[in-house]
């Protein structure tokens, strides 16, 4: 089908799934017409190169609104955003800390700078088969045997566990390590704290937003913030990074809809939207406790992520059923849990309409929760970018035991490339 016709039929299911606008305008602004507001930088526009009109004072806002130094707009997601602060820190050869959860644009990013990698486990919740919080004392005595240039970490995760970053902070700083934070999944936090601390606010260095997952925006609205305390870089660092990866031309709407974002977010109503959807959330876990649901909840939980598993069937089970009876779609499964997005966007029909069909979803009493498998903390046999630049040959999953894999492989998406997939995976020579 052609992807014009794929628009025009419309999705009728119910989306718990990034972007969380639910396809509606809701900032209420009429940039969204595409065609109607296509400029290039025409007299009397800004140039995103190189702003010196609307679009710095826009940014300018947005950085006293956050708190930062200076805080990028970009239109080309986080990954954008991830690839130009990576390039601005890391240079050849420097050792680089990843949090092995993090999203794949950080190990692209590696390719990118040629940094050299070790990988920092996070903990686990075996219960609900997840990756949780960064432990501060396995950090600081990791730091200390070798000189990581910086320390990549993704907090919120995926499932909404916040790491305590002040902390974390500080022992990076104490180590002389520069500390990135991947907030892809926690713009919200930066226009309301009972959501969770932005990463800004705590001490990091670097912090990156994807407006669209959970804060209202269009797909590719993504920011870029550096803090007020960020030793040895400057703006111009990060904008000339910026510039690399960036295109020359980018989407005024989708600029204007970075703007709306902060307007709307700092609005009364845009606050008001955000504590209804938080009691909305609390009242459906409130009541769905009592039909065998369990949610997830750790210290400094995003309850805007909602991880939850039923009792007598497996994630990957409850997925399919709430999809193909319900035509609910989630964001996430594992062989426990299914995680369902919320965000500004998500109307309490829609979560009104989970909870009914929770409630209703059919059970095997017999049945008990598998262990998620984990990955062992890997060993670095090839950096990143050698990896990337040798030659490869394609061979069969059954066969791929002990092989490096040639493409980039989310842990995330593992289960289902083994579930859904016969297809052959391409392995480099070593
Ligand atoms: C943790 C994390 N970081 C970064 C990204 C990339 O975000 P974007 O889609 O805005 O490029 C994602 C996307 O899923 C993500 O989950």
């Amino acid at each position: 089908m052609s992807i014009i016709k794929l628009l025009e039929k419309k999705v009728k299911r119910t989306l718990f799934t990034t972007p969380t606008h639910s396809q509606h305008n809701i900032f209420n602004e009429k940039y969204t017409n595409f065609y109607e507001d296509d400029y290039s930088e025409i007299e009397g526009f800004d140039n995103l190169s190189n702003p010196k009109n609307a679009i710095m004072m826009a940014q300018g806002r947005a950085s006293e609104i956050i708190g930062s130094k200076q805080t990028f707009f970009i239109t080309q997601g986080a990954t954008t955003a991830l690839l130009s602060a990576m390039k601005t820190i890391i240079k050849p050869a420097d050792k680089v800390l990843v949090a092995r959860n993090c999203h794949k644009s950080v190990y692209n990013g590696l390719i990118l700078t040629a940094g050299i990698i070790d990988w920092f486990m996070p903990e686990t919740d075996k219960e609900w088969g997840i990756y949780t919080k960064i432990d501060p004392k396995k950090l600081d005595s990791t730091l200390q045997l070798d000189d990581y240039k910086v320390f990549i970490m993704t907090s919120p995760t995926y499932v909404g566990v916040n790491s305590d970053i002040e902390e974390i902070a500080k022992i990076c700083r104490k180590n002389k390590t520069y500390l990135i934070v991947d907030e892809a999944h926690g713009s919200l936090y930066n226009f309301n704290d009972k959501i969770g601390k932005s990463a800004i606010s705590q001490g990091a260095d670097v912090s990156i937003n994807s407006l669209h997952k959970s804060a209202g925006g269009l797909n590719q609205c993504a920011i870029l913030n550096i803090s007020k305390n960020l030793r040895d870089f400057d703006e111009s660092d990060f904008q000339n990074s910026i510039n690399l990866f960036h295109t020359s031309s980018p989407s005024y709407p989708l600029l204007a809809n970075i703007e709306a974002c902060f307007n709307y977010l700092t609005s009364k109503k845009g606050q008001e939207e955000v504590n209804i959807l938080l009691s909305e959330i609390d009242k459906l876990k409130k009541e769905l406790t009592r039909y065998g649901i369990e949610f997830f909840e750790c210290d400094y939980h995003d309850p805007t992520k909602i991880l939850l598993r039923k009792k007598g069937l497996s994630g990957f089970d409850l997925s399919e059923s709430m999809f193909s009876e319900f035509d609910i779609e989630d964001e996430l499964n594992n062989s426990i849990s299914c995680l369902y997005l919320t965000g500004i966007g998500t109307a309490r029909q829609k979560l009104e309409k989970l909870k009914q069909a929770l409630k209703k979803v059919k059970i095997n009493p017999s049945y008990e929760f598998q262990p998620v498998d984990f990955q062992p903390h890997p060993l670095v046999k090839m950096q990143p970018i050698e990896a990337f630049n040798r030659n490869y040959i394609y061979t069969d999953k059954s066969d791929s035991l002990l092989k490096i894999s040639g493409a980039t492989i989310p842990p995330r998406n593992w289960n289902i490339i083994l579930r859904r997939s016969n297809s052959k995976m391409a392995f480099r020579l070593s």
